[in-house]
């Protein structure tokens, strides 16, 4: 079978490198006829690659090489991406991608128009970079209903999370060295507001509860907020604050989809989760929770589950390996704020007579304190309750003013 990749940045050079690699071994192991890199289609010039003669700017040369069987999208956003995918698998060959944005938003209908043209439609690479995740919860996992599936989703934020847990360092000094070191892109809005996580969750979810779910379903709040002041009242509780990503089956049996700042206690694989890597924990009915680890980024771990995609296509030419999923439903996701948790709260103007409404409408509260603690600061977690009534008993208690409010899990 020969193979295209359209998109030569980081992972589509990563793809090719590791396609040429590790040819012979791939096609010995799986018992392929040949696995062969035929196109690069990217709109830059390359002229010093040694694969310059494989390099095309015109996309009918692939979509019309009947030779072509699989095709891997490393462009990245929406467009052309979306209308690419479509024609290639409307002509049967299948796509293999690392491109969240687009899976998120039209995985369904990709899916679909892969099984009416016998090809297949990939997306390991999609969530986790190089971390095995989709294929277990389509395979591995399938006897169990799952019951919640959370994660540390985005290395960026959790590499800024990390410096300031461990060195003190300040958001936007974390930030800087995440930049200079390659991890943050340029403008890190999508990682640093959560967007980059909201994507891979509804990959997870749509998996995971076999309904699309769109992003703007997904309530999203990133680390922008997040000050070294929780992070030492966060240590006092024994708890780190990551970012989450979140998919959970609430007892009317909708499900709440949130990316935010978690606080996370130290006794929990994803607490020990540091740096760029990231970590997904699945908890199922049968299996209860595993957890699964690993480099979320990076050229070669993307492109090892990028070309695993390619061999699974070239060892089920013309049969449509998966399905997994149905067309979204606008109430299946239920407004976040009905997951019950504890919550971990940092208030202001907090004085005697708040503090006993508190006392009164709150019951048991864990106060915190940290090091050089201003006088009028006050932080404390709360037992178990859903957030909306969280939020409704605090916006009882006139003065307080509330300046963080983060769950804390149970895994
Ligand atoms: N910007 C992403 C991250 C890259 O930092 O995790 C991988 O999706």
């Amino acid at each position: 079978m020969k193979v295209a990749v359209i998109g030569y940045g980081t992972v589509g050079s990563g793809v090719v490198e590791v396609l040429l690699r590790n040819h012979d071994t791939i096609v010995r192991r799986n018992s392929l006829d040949e696995l062969e890199l035929k196109y690069i289609l990217d709109i830059r010039d390359f002229p010093l690659d040694p694969n310059k003669e494989k390099f095309t700017k015109d996309f009918n040369d692939i979509l019309n090489d009947e030779e072509v069987g699989v095709v891997v999208e490393t462009m990245g956003g929406i467009h052309p991406a979306f209308e690419f995918t479509s024609q290639l698998l409307s002509k049967g060959k299948s796509v293999v991608t690392s491109n969240k944005e687009l899976v998120a938003q039209k995985g369904f209908e990709l899916l679909n128009l892969a099984k009416e043209n016998k090809a297949n439609y990939m997306f390991e690479a999609s969530v986790g970079g190089g971390i095995p995740i989709i294929r277990p919860i389509n395979n591995c996992l399938s006897a169990n209903e799952i019951i919640e599936i959370a994660g540390i989703l985005n290395g960026t934020t959790n590499y800024i999370l990390t410096k300031m847990i461990n060195d003190g360092m300040s958001m936007d000094e974390a930030l800087m060295r995440a930049q200079q070191k390659g991890y943050a892109e340029k403008d890190p809005t999508a990682d640093i507001e959560g967007i980059d996580a909201g994507r891979k969750i509804c990959i997870l979810a749509d998996l995971a509860f076999g309904k699309h779910v769109f992003p703007d379903q997904v309530y999203t709040q990133g680390i922008r907020d997040i000050t070294l002041e929780d992070v030492e009242f966060v240590k006092d509780f024994g708890g780190v604050i990551k970012l989450i990503g979140s998919a959970k089956r609430i007892p009317d049996g909708r499900i709440c989809a949130q990316v935010r700042p978690s606080v996370i206690l130290k006794n929990s694989q994803l607490a020990t989760t540091s740096g760029v890597f990231n970590a997904i924990l699945v908890r199922g009915n049968a299996l209860g929770d595993a957890v699964f680890y690993g480099r979320g980024a990076g050229k070669l771990p993307t492109a090892s589950a990028v070309v695993a995609d390619v061999i699974d296509c070239a060892r089920h030419q013309g049969k449509t390996k998966i399905l997994p999923w149905g067309e979204n439903e606008k109430d299946f996701v239920a407004p976040n704020d009905l997951i019950s948790a504890r919550f971990y709260v940092r208030a202001y103007n907090v004085n005697d007579g708040s503090l006993a409404e508190l006392d009164r409408l709150l019951g048991n509260i864990r106060v915190l304190e940290r090091k050089n603690q201003s006088p009028d600061e006050f932080a404390f977690v709360t037992e178990e309750i859903v957030e909306k009534d969280l939020r409704e008993k605090l916006g009882k208690i006139g003065s307080v003013e509330i300046k963080s409010l983060i769950p804390v899990t149970d895994y």
